[in-house]
């Protein structure tokens, strides 16, 4: 990799598969719900199944391009941010199975060759950066494996949620896109929003009123 020199790693053990980590990877929606400790924003300039590139904001406000790219053997992938068009950082994963349903992953951290950073902070603050994300993440992967095992009949299951004028409706234990928890309540207009991708449904009438899923009703 010329121009990059290598600055740390993190090493780490997940409770997911290397294709729910890969698959956590690939979807871009979730940074500024799962990760809105980091990203205030995500807007796509273009996804595929190998990988994507977007305009991404901080919680700062810094604006970044990033670019996603899994390995041909889906067993890791790239992550490069870029600033005014130029590459400011990489992250580099490579994700060795430990069973059926987990994982290691490996990160290796890389900046630009004479940009001025001290090597230790950085690796200190990639370090850091990738531990809270992957905190973020292994739940989000748990539920998701848990959700593509039970299948479509894993989404019937109902509970009660109390609409602003004080009637009682059924919704769904799991959200409609991606069968993850949908933990919220409706808000003072009857809307829930989901936590991981913030897709929001009417609670009245189960349709998705933003967000590309199908609601509850559809
Ligand atoms: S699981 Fe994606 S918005 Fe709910
Ligand atoms: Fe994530």
């Amino acid at each position: 990799m010329q121009g990059l020199i290598e600055v740390g790693s993190l090493t780490r053990d997940l409770a997911a598969s290397a294709a729910m980590a890969v698959e956590d990877e690939l979807d871009w929606e979730h940074l500024p719900h799962v990760h809105r400790s980091t990203f205030r924003a995500a807007s796509l300039i273009h996804a595929d199944r190998d990988g994507w590139d977007a305009e991404v904001e901080l919680v700062d406000g810094t604006p970044m391009r990033m670019k996603v790219t899994v390995d041909p053997d889906r067993r890791g992938y790239t992550n490069a941010t870029y600033s005014a068009g130029a590459e400011n950082g990489r992250a580099v994963a490579r994700f060795e199975e430990t069973g059926t349903e987990t994982c290691r992953i490996t990160l290796r951290f890389f900046i630009p060759e004479g940009s001025g950073f001290p090597v230790e902070a950085a690796g200190a603050f990639y370090r850091d950066l990738f531990t809270r994300i992957l905190d973020e993440d292994e739940p989000k992967m748990v539920h998701r494996a848990a959700a593509v095992k039970a299948g479509p009949a894993g989404r019937k299951a109902r509970r009660t949620a109390q609409l602003p004028d004080g009637s009682v409706v059924a919704v769904p234990n799991l959200c409609p896109h991606q069968g993850l928890p949908l933990d919220c309540e409706p808000d003072a207009s009857g809307l829930m929003t989901c936590p991981w991708h913030g897709y929001q449904f009417d609670a009245r009438t189960g349709a998705c009123v933003k967000g590309k899923a199908r609601g509850w009703t559809d």
